[in-house]
Order: C-alpha cells, then sequence, then structure tokens
C-alpha cells in the first residue's frame, strides 16, 4: 500500500510539494487554515505564480490522488504529515516566528495515528525539531518526528522539488529514514545524494546553505562598490573569478541585491538563533552581509540622483520589475519595489512594470503608478530603471523606446542588458559596479 501523505500548510512550498508528491502517485491531502485558499486550490488553480505548477496542479487534483481541505481531522489517516508553513520573520526583531510551525504540530499531534511521521520542511532555528520531537511524543509517544529541509527556488519550484541536488534527512531513528526513503524512492532510483543527519545538523544545513549564498551575493555587490570607486568592471571581473571551480560563476551577478521571502529573513534569524546559543561571533560577519545588500539598493538611488538632480521631487523616473527576481510573482522584501518606494518617497513620480508581479505589487504599495505595458511605464521618463531582470526587458529595442521617453538614461541595476546596444541607441547606460 502506497503511504498516505499530508501537507500542512499549502503557501508556495506547500503547494508545490502536495502537487509534486501526488506526482509520484502518492495519495495527498494540503491542508490550510485558510478557506479560500483551499478552495482556490481545490479547483485546481494556484494562488500565485510559478512556471509549471499550475499545469501539474491541475492534473494531480482532476487525477483525484490530490485534495485539498481546511479540516485538520481531514488527514488523520495519513502515515507521513509534511509540516511547510512560513517561519516569517518577527515584527519586533531579526529572529523566526514559530507561531504557525508550533500551531501545526500541536495540531497534527492530536490527529495523527499511531506510527505516523510527521516531517518538517518548514525553515526554522536550530533546536526547533528537537523541541518539537519532544512535544510531538508528549502528545502521543507513538508519534515520531522527522526534519527534511527544502532548497527550491521560486520559478524552478516543480523541478527543484522532483529532482532535487540533494536530499537531507535529520532522523533520530532507522525506521524514520526508511520512511523517507520510501517517499524520495524516485530520486533515489536517480542517484540524487541522500544525506543523513541528526535533526540539529539538518536544520542548519538550510540556513548554512542560504548564508552562502546570500554571502556570494554580497561579496560581489561589495566587489561592485570597489570597482565603482577604482574605474573597473565587476561584470568582467565575476566572468573571470567564476572560471575558477572553486568559486563557480553562479550566484555572482552584480547589481541591487538579494530579496524575496528567504534570503533576507534566514539569515537574520541565524544572527538572533546563534546570539541566543552564545556563538554570535560566529555569524557576525552576516550583520555586514545583510548591510552590502541594503546598500545595493542606496547606490542605485544615488545613480539616479546624481543623473537627474539631489531634489526628485516631480521627476519622471520609469522602474522596471517589482518582483524580487524573474519568472516569479513575489514581492517579498523585493529590492526592485523598494527602490521604486524610496524614490517615490522623494517625490519623485514613480511609474512600475512587471510581466507578472504587478497586482502584489499594487496591494503592497498602492501609492506608486502602474502600467500595463512596458510603453506607458517609460513615456515621458527622466530615467529608466531596470531592475528584475526579465527576459522580456532584455527584448526591449532601445531604439523604439528612446522615441518615448524624455531623457534617454538608463541604470541596468541587475547586470543583465545589453550595454553596447543601448550606447549604441543614444543612451546615457549606468550600471552597479561599472564604470
Ligand atoms: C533561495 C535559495 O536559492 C533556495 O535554495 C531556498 O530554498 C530559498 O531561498 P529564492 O528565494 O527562490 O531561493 O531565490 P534565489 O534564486 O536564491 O535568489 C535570491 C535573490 O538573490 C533574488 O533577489 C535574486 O535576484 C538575487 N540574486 C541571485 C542576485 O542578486 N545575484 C545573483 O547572482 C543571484
Amino acid at each position: 500500500m502506497a503511504l498516505k501523505i499530508s501537507v500542512i500548510g499549502t503557501g508556495y512550498l506547500g503547494a508545490t510539494h502536495a502537487a509534486c508528491m501526488s506526482s509520484l502517485g502518492f495519495d495527498v491531502i494540503g491542508i490550510d487554515v485558510d478557506p479560500a485558499k483551499v478552495a482556490t486550490l481545490a479547483r485546481g488553480e494556484i494562488p500565485f505564480y510559478e512556471p509549471g505548477l499550475d499545469t501539474l496542479l491541475k492534473e494531480q487534483v482532476s487525477s483525484g490522488r490530490l485534495t485539498f481541505s481546511s479540516q485538520i481531522q481531514d488527514a488523520s489517516d495519513c502515515d507521513v504529515h509534511f509540516i511547510c508553513v512560513g517561519t516569517p520573520q518577527v515584527k519586533d526583531g531579526l529572529a523566526a516566528d514559530l507561531t504557525y510551525v508550533n500551531s501545526s504540530v500541536e495540531a497534527v499531534g492530536a490527529i495523527a495515528k499511531n506510527g505516523s511521521l510527521v516531517v518538517g520542511k518548514s525553515t526554522v532555528p536550530v533546536g526547533t525539531a528537537a523541541r518539537l520531537q519532544s512535544r510531538l511524543q508528549e502528545i502521543n509517544p507513538q508519534l515520531d518526528l522527522a526534519w527534511n529541509p527544502e532548497f527550491l527556488r521560486e520559478g524552478f519550484a516543480v523541478e527543484d522539488t522532483l529532482h532535487p541536488n540533494r536530499l537531507v534527512v535529520g532522523v533520530t531513528n532507522d525506521r524514520a529514514e526508511s520512511i523517507l526513503k520510501e517517499i524520495y524512492a524516485s530520486n533515489l532510483a536517480e542517484n540524487t545524494p541522500w544525506v543523513r543527519a541528526d535533526l540539529p545538523t539538518a536544520e542548519l544545513v538550510k540556513v548554512a546553505a542560504n548564508s552562502f549564498l546570500a554571502t556570494k551575493i554580497s561579496f560581489i555587490n561589495a566587489m561592485a562598490e570597489i570597482c565603482e570607486a577604482a574605474g573597473g568592471d565587476v561584470t568582467v571581473l565575476a566572468k573571470a573569478i567564476g572560471y575558477d571551480p572553486r568559486i563557480g560563476s553562479r550566484f555572482l551577478q552584480a547589481g541591487i541585491g538579494f530579496g524575496g521571502g528567504c534570503l533576507p529573513k534566514d539569515i537574520r534569524a541565524f544572527m538572533a538563533r546563534a546570539e541566543e546559543l552564545g556563538a554570535k561571533q560566529a555569524v557576525e560577519f552576516l550583520r555586514e552581509i545583510d548591510a552590502i545588500n541594503l546598500r545595493a539598493r542606496q547606490r542605485v538611488i544615488e545613480l539616479v540622483r546624481r543623473d537627474l538632480s539631489e531634489d526628485l521631487r516631480g521627476k519622471k523616473v520609469a522602474v522596471l520589475g517589482a518582483a524580487f527576481k524573474p519568472d516569479s510573482d513575489d514581492v517579498r522584501d523585493s529590492p526592485a519595489l523598494d527602490i521604486a518606494v524610496q524614490i517615490q518617497a522623494a517625490g519623485a513620480l514613480v511609474t512600475v512594470h512587471d510581466p507578472k508581479a504587478m497586482t502584489n505589487a499594487e496591494k503592497r504599495f498602492p501609492v506608486l503608478n502602474f502600467a500595463s505595458s512596458i510603453e506607458d511605464c517609460v513615456r515621458d521618463a527622466e530615467i529608466v530603471l531596470h531592475l528584475t531582470e526579465w527576459k522580456i526587458y532584455r527584448e526591449i529595442d532601445p531604439v523604439a523606446i528612446k522615441e518615448l521617453v524624455s531623457q534617454a538614461i538608463i541604470i541596468d541595476g541587475r547586470n543583465a542588458l545589453d550595454r553596447e546596444k543601448w550606447l549604441a541607441a543614444g543612451w546615457k547606460f549606468r550600471a552597479l559596479g561599472r564604470s
């Protein structure tokens, strides 16, 4: 008999995990406290943009293997319960808010049948899993807990879930590991590396990986600052150091830095947790990583002031991109939107365009103006800011678009446009880290 699976929390991670597990042939029920979200998913629709997930979800819902409910009792016959709820930053500090993780474990503990395995996927401060394991066994000694961090990237969520580059399982016994091996049998058949760890190491793998990625991005953005000061070109520098396989060329794209629902909050929660553990100094460098990252946003604003005027009141600014990265409609801690809002707050008239994230951006920042086409966005602009590297922006014809703006100045905040092409069309071209 195939294992029955529940996925608790059907946000980005949960909805993707539920659809992917169902596509592997398991019976899956997605549980969420938000009845509206449950109703949307049950119709086979996703409440956010993720390439490929809409088709997969529709297929799985119509196959009958994937259902959704807002009642946790409906998951009581499941063998494995994946916890996929969010752990946002708390409002009054750097730490992660564990309210949803705690309440899901309480809820699942109350309904889970004897012998079932609760598997945490949410990103949590180290030590959480061990505490939850004790709590779960206090509720019912016949329950067990494992931690199985998720490394999916938005925009590649389905691919990363079905074909991860590694599987990490934090377990306290062989039985838990063998249940997880049954679930991930198709990955094991593909020789996906399998790392068995204890609970704290499994939790740490996730924050260590995200801290490393954040460090790599801030490293290249620090080099961008030096290139600007010294008259160098960070894009050439990144290419040159990236050929060293020990360094590698990925995640060396200099620009306005990292945002989104993971990297910024994860490095902050890591600092907060390290301090609690008395190991604050070990990750003190992350404070600098965070600072370099936020400084990149200010550097774009400085460039705008340099090209327009110190006083931005009444200046017309076009912003291309609102999502925190391309192929996503996620605007959580989006560097692009942060820059747009700060420039607007300085008195400029900012118009934003994004192919997918406009609804979310408008919900969050209704003070900004939004244009439904690139042309309307840049019309009469005194400066154009390219802040999220969507493919459609690389395909813009600089000659044609020059007719629409009032001043042909562009700042490439992602180092993704073809500079020569824009220069040839008569634009003043600025970029972070390129003199
Ligand atoms: C990240 C991790 O990559 C993923 O493994 C983890 O599970 C969740 O967090 P995600 O938030 O989807 O995934 O985005 P990612 O692709 O890592 O990009 C994060 C941010 O860094 C984006 O704002 C992106 O624009 C920025 N970035 C990325 C750069 O500025 N330069 C780069 O070279 C790479």
